[in-house]
């Protein structure tokens, strides 16, 4: 497996390979759900190319950058391991060189959810993946459905700036007790961790709901929030039953729907989501 550190590296790298390129963009820390993308891309493409990157432009001024966990070393080793082809592993100064100021300006759809809450976050997203598409040149891309308005971001980038690569999306893959993976699970004390099986449990709970009939997305929504309430270290950011496509809110429960949540579980920030379709 190719460590490749800078820029050049990786276009030298890109430039020697024949047939078809997996990119699956990371920002370290992996655990299961980026494994079963790099695994998807292996089946899939002649070459696999993951990156390691904490991105500092989707990052707000009050968010975890500083903090945000990273394992290099652990993260080589498990992608070594999987079989990836190569590992793209900037520093800051290598993606963002001194003075460069362009960014992507998403537009209506990263405004909603996640974008409500964290502004400026979809920029600093599609801008440093549109970036890592150009360096990498991949024919397929690989994101988890945990992340759903990024990856209705990415699509919708894709589309409107002719960005000649095929989006994939893999299911959230999660722990036994329902949990959807994420590397900021590592955050969570034991307590806490109890604590954060009231997303998945909410979900759970629209989704019963609405296969026994209720259409009414204000009842789903706060049938939701009673729930996560009964759980005191739960606070809750958002709870949304929205158009699967455009992401905004539904007046009636329709299909495909993407019905997603941020809780606040202590001072760790999840999200998680499900698609009825
Ligand atoms: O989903 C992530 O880990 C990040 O948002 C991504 C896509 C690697 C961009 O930094």
């Amino acid at each position: 497996m190719r460590v490749l550190k800078t820029i050049g590296e990786l276009r030298d790298y890109r430039g020697g390979l024949k047939g078809s390129v997996g990119l699956v963009p990371t920002m370290g820390f992996l655990h299961e759900g980026h494994l079963s993308l790099v695994r998807r891309s292996i089946i899939e493409c002649d070459h696999t190319v993951v990156s390691i990157f904490v991105n500092p432009t989707q990052f707000g001024p009050a968010e975890d950058f500083n903090n945000y966990p990273r394992d290099t070393e652990r993260d080589l080793g498990l992608l070594e391991s999987a079989g990836a082809n190569a590992v793209f592993l900037p520093g800051v100064e290598e993606m963002y060189a001194p003075g460069a100021d362009t960014l992507v300006l998403p537009g209506r759809i990263a405004d909603r959810l996640e974008g409500a809450v964290r502004p400026g976050h979809f920029k600093g997203v599609a801008t440093v993946v549109l970036k890592l598409f150009n360096l990498a040149q991949p024919h397929r891309a690989y994101f988890g459905q945990k992340d759903a308005q990024q990856v209705a971001v990415i699509r919708k980038m894709v589309a409107d700036l002719n960005v000649p690569v095929e989006v994939v999306v893999m299911p959230t893959v999660r722990e036994a007790d329902g949990l959807a993976m994420s590397s900021r699970n590592s955050y969570l004390t034991t307590e806490e961790r109890q604590a954060a099986t009231v997303l998945y449990r909410s979900l759970r709970l629209a989704e019963d709901l609405i296969a026994a009939g209720e259409r009414d997305p204000v009842i789903v929504r706060q049938r939701m929030i009673d729930l996560i309430n009964t759980e005191p270290l739960a606070s809750i950011d958002y709870v949304s039953v929205a158009d699967a496509s455009s992401l905004e809110e539904l007046t009636f429960v329709a299909k495909p729907a993407l019905i997603s949540l941020a809780v606040r579980i202590g001072r760790t920030r999840l999200i998680d989501n499900i698609i009825l379709s």
